[in-house]
């Protein structure tokens, strides 16, 4: 008997301007993408649908849709014969149903290549200047750009580019500009200009996430970013930011004192108006740091239980949320691993995502010499924050080239899974009744493991999760304490407000510590790290 299964597909009908919503029944065979699934609309069911492709093979570009609101290329997506959602791509102007204007991102690039003296004699008109900032020739990764299709599905899926106008920057653009390589300044040297496109970059990296063909747009993007800086200047406050370690450590040594200087309305103001740090998100708070009842292993001990850890407690979980670091260690040691903190710094994401590219290369290089040594001890190096884990695991080697921690880290969740599928330990979870909505950060997404820590909390009796399907939190960082990107930061957000209002969890969770933030900001609800709740389930 043949399987169907429904497709909705989002219509425009540029006659008309009306759009409209089409339910279709449409035969499921095995194997099948998203593209054939249109194709076997347009076949038998409706000549009207009008969608792109061409190659068929994901070397064009021409095919990407939103498949369930997220976008996908067409023709190597598949679909399970589950119900689905086909839409045009998100952010770009429709033309006709499934076929978008991609003209606006042509126009920034036309904007950018108007910095250089390459289309002197051609393009009429265009006022030449200086580019605002250049990558070095050196740094661009030909190979990694190379992959690139051209499908704007990088464009469609950033959360910041969305809330922009029309032909502002965006990260195809950036990689349509960097690949070109044959861009030149007036005096005839290669110039690869980088212009606001970085600045605007939160490195919440959705779109390396959403890539089709695996292109490393988180290393053109720091690498764009840290060029920007270096040209342009980089401001007190991005330093401040930038320097998240040092801040934390100067304020954690009276952290009740600070934390109720950091609370003022009036410290906020004055910080807004001198430093240009927004008043309006929450502030970390300082705690004692985890390190002051927890010493730091100077060396890893050579003997010890089968399993491991080197806990890298990031600087959230030592200086700011120390709970969720106790609760760490406490799970862990429950579970009957052996958990050690050796030293280590900043994992280096804020330096980077501040432009501070130098800065956040020799953070890396040191946390690889000091955690080298405990990883040849058999260590597996655990983080319960998600941009670390991604910065030791990936970024690391994608940006700076650093080898060394890729295949031992793991996140927090991550690794209590892997041990239970291998019967290392057994979960025994008790009761935690409790209604609660989990928000994935953005760097546990581009990980692509999935949600780990969804996995271990559906397993505690009477425990509700729901995992919120938001595209970013808006914070991202320390970018949602820059007032001049809050308006877009907030905007960024609403998604989230909206799915913890519809919600009405009676807490919120996340692994990342500025998600937590943005959580409990847009619903004043109780935020906190998922594994607080897997301690009280593991009692
Ligand atoms: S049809 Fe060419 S990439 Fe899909």
């Amino acid at each position: 008997m043949t399987q169907t299964f429904k497709v909705v597909v989002d219509r425009y009908n540029p006659e008309t301007k009306e759009a409209s919503a089409q339910t279709y029944a449409v035969e499921f065979v095995p194997s099948q993408t998203v593209l054939q699934t249109l194709n076997l609309i347009r076949d038998n069911l409706d000549d009207s649908l009008s969608f792109r492709s061409s190659c068929q093979g994901a070397k064009c570009g021409s095919c990407a849709v939103a498949l369930n609101g997220r976008p996908v290329l067409a023709c190597n997506t598949m679909v399970d014969g589950r119900d689905i959602t086909i839409g045009p791509l998100p952010n770009f102007p429709v033309i006709s149903d499934l076929i978008v204007d991609r003209s606006q991102s042509e126009d920034y690039f036309f904007a950018m290549l108007s910095q250089t003296g390459s289309c002197e004699g051609s393009c009429n008109g265009h006022n030449h200047k200086e580019p605002e900032a250049v990558l070095a020739e050196s740094k661009i990764d030909y190979d990694n750009l190379s992959r690139c299709l051209g499908c704007m599905v990088c464009t469609s899926a950033c959360p910041y580019n969305a809330q922009m106008s029309e032909n502002g920057p965006n990260p195809s653009m950036l990689v349509t500009v960097l690949s070109s390589g044959v861009l030149t300044n007036k005096d005839g040297q290669p110039a690869f200009p980088v212009g606001q496109n970085s600045d605007y970059c939160s490195l919440c990296l959705n779109c390396y996430t959403a890539c089709p063909a695996g292109v490393h747009l988180n290393r053109a993007n720091a690498q764009s970013k840290g060029a920007y800086i270096q040209t342009k200047g980089q401001k007190l406050r991005d330093r401040l930011l930038g320097h998240a370690e040092f801040a934390d450590k100067v304020a954690t040594l009276t952290p009740g004192l600070n934390n109720a200087v950091v609370k003022n309305s009036l410290v906020r103001k004055t910080l807004e108006k001198t430093l240009s740090i927004s008043s309006q998100p929450s502030l970390v708070k300082f705690s004692k740091p985890l390190t002051s009842e927890r010493a730091v292993d100077k060396e890893p001990s050579p003997i010890g239980k089968k399993h491991k850890v080197a806990f890298f407690t990031g600087c959230y979980a030592r200086y700011n949320d120390t709970e969720a670091g106790k609760d760490a260690i406490a799970v862990l040691e429950k579970l009957g691993i052996q958990v050690e903190i050796p030293e280590q710094s900043c994992c280096g994401l804020p330096l980077m995502a501040n432009g501070d590219m130098a800065t956040a290369e020799q953070k890396a290089r040191s946390n690889v010499a000091a955690l080298k040594p405990w990883v040849d001890k058999g260590y597996a190096v655990v983080s319960t924050c998600t941009s670390c884990s991604l910065m030791l695991k990936a970024e690391y080697q994608e940006v700076f080239g650093i080898e060394g921690l890729t295949d031992c880290t793991y996140d927090l969740a991550e690794y209590i899974n892997k041990l239970v599928a291998d019967n290392e330990i057994e979960l025994e979870l008790t009761s935690v009744p409790m209604r609660t909505a989990y928000h994935t950060p953005c760097h546990l997404k581009s990980q692509k493991i999935g949600m780990p820590f969804i996995e271990l909390l559906e397993k505690i009796p009477d425990f509700k999760v729901d995992a919120m399907d938001n595209k970013c939190c808006g914070q991202s960082g320390s970018y949602g304490y820059k007032a001049e990107k809050y308006p877009i930061s907030e905007a960024v957000g609403q998604e989230l407000k909206e799915s913890m209002q519809e919600l009405k969890p009676e807490i919120g969770l996340s692994e990342c510590g500025p998600c937590q933030l943005r959580m409990h900001d847009v619903s004043g609800l109780p935020v906190a790290h998922p594994v607080s709740i897997l301690r009280r389930a593991l009692k």
